[in-house]
């Protein structure tokens, strides 16, 4: 505990930002950190073992997402693979189709490419956060080399048209690459059904730990490694596995899986929905930002007129819930969401928003303690509103 703090029960509405290691997941990588310690790499047990349990965590991965298992590629995150796919295929002269919804790890990186001499066409979404593939067919130039469009936005948790778009990339005979870090273990993938070239996807975004993710490279796709050195990964991706990590994810991987069979995902989506539906209609000037499009279960983004989503933060943060106003990088910004702004939300209304994202520990009751001490927090935050004074019914 923080000194000074006195304990109070935490409730995690967060899980877009991070997971937990779920004690199960946990149990399964702890002994490659203290007994099979062994490099993946060496050629003695201690290296087989090591060696055996990446391989078997390959295939979880793979199975999780219907890939082959010489398809996928480990590497320490999201923005590794977000990094990969796009310095690792596009050079000078290239052109990049993507969307303004995008995570900073495609965002910045695409502003770093653009400074190398590439060109970037950066697709607008509509009111319910989706790309419409239209404009991607119409963005297409004769040197376009990838399409990067990610599979559910961290903000709202909007699913995009990824099929469409893969048909469209395919059609051009371009490259499609997709961000699957928000999506993973929240709704079924198959790389095949999409028809992507490249996915991304982070351990920690589904209950594995951080510094961990895979990279799905499909067969004959040739991608310029971003690290130089040893032959780890089929020379996709130099450095010493991480294979705690690694048997992590696996693990998470096939969790996921059963996930959606065993009810677990469906769970969260009635808790999400009840969450939604509480708030919006017993609290007047709220609603659901990206309602009207596809979403992946855990994310409830809402706004709340007349107050600033930071202070809820704060005042929520104060009575034991987490929860955020949009992308972790971006909290402390007093920039409204990149987002929710490409949306079209007016510029406080974006600011009053904030994002419940929940998990496989979310219980009921944690649902039902927030429902009970938000409409006084943030009536308390309204009455000391300006605008709210003038304004409310
Ligand atoms: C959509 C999306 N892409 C990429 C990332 C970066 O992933 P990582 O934290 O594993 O680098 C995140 C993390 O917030 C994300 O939400």
């Amino acid at each position: 505990m923080i000194r000074g703090q006195v304990s109070m029960r935490r409730i995690y509405f967060d899980n877009n930002a991070t997971t937990p290691v779920l004690p199960e997941i946990f149990e399964v990588m702890r002994p490659f950190f203290t007994e099979q310690f062994g490099n993946a790499s060496s050629i003695h047990q201690d290296g087989q073992q090591a060696r055996a349990a990446v391989e078997r965590a390959r295939e979880l991965v793979a199975k999780l997402i219907g890939a082959r298992t010489s398809e996928v590629v480990f590497t320490s995150g999201g923005t590794e693979g977000d990094n990969l796919a796009l310095f690792g295929m596009v050079k000078a002269g290239d052109h990049v189709i993507t969307s303004t919804i995008e995570h900073e790890a495609i965002l910045n990186a695409c502003k770093r490419l653009e400074q190398n001499g590439c060109e970037v066409t950066y697709v607008p979404v509509d009111g319910r956060c989706l790309v419409n593939p239209d404009d991607v067919r119409r963005a297409l130039r004769p040197n376009t080399k990838l399409i990067t469009v990610m599979m559910a936005n961290n903000e709202t948790g909007v699913l995009q048209p990824m099929a469409e778009i893969g048909r469209i990339a395919a059609e051009a005979d371009v490259y499609f690459h997709t961000d699957a870090v928000q999506a993973a273990g929240k709704v079924p993938i198959d790389v095949n059904g999409i028809g992507c070239d490249l996915m991304s996807i982070s351990g920690h975004k589904m209950n594995a730990p951080k510094g961990v993710g895979a990279f799905y490279v499909r067969k004959g796709t040739l991608v310029q490694p971003l690290f130089y050195g040893g032959k780890h990964e089929r020379s996709r991706r130099a450095g010493t596995e991480n294979v705690p990590g690694i048997v992590a994810l696996g693990k998470a991987a096939e969790f996921a899986r059963d996930g959606f069979a065993n009810g677990a995902v469906e769970r969260i989506r009635e808790l999400r929905d009840r969450l939604e539906s509480t708030v919006t209609s017993t609290i007047e000037a709220t609603g659901v930002n990206g309602d009207g499009g596809p979403r992946v279960p855990n994310t409830a983004n809402l706004f709340f007129d007349y107050i600033e989503g930071e202070a809820l933060v704060i005042a929520l943060d104060l009575k034991g819930i987490a929860a955020s106003t949009g992308a972790a990088c971006s909290s402390g910004a007093t920039e409204p969401s990149h987002v929710l702004t490409a949306m079209g939300l007016p510029p406080e209304r974006a600011r009053g928003s904030m994002r419940f994202s929940l998990g496989k520990q979310t219980t009921a009751d944690e649902i039902e303690y927030f429902l009970s001490v938000l409409p006084e927090t943030l009536a308390r935050l309204r009455e000391l509103s300006p605008v709210y004074a003038g304004q409310a019914k």
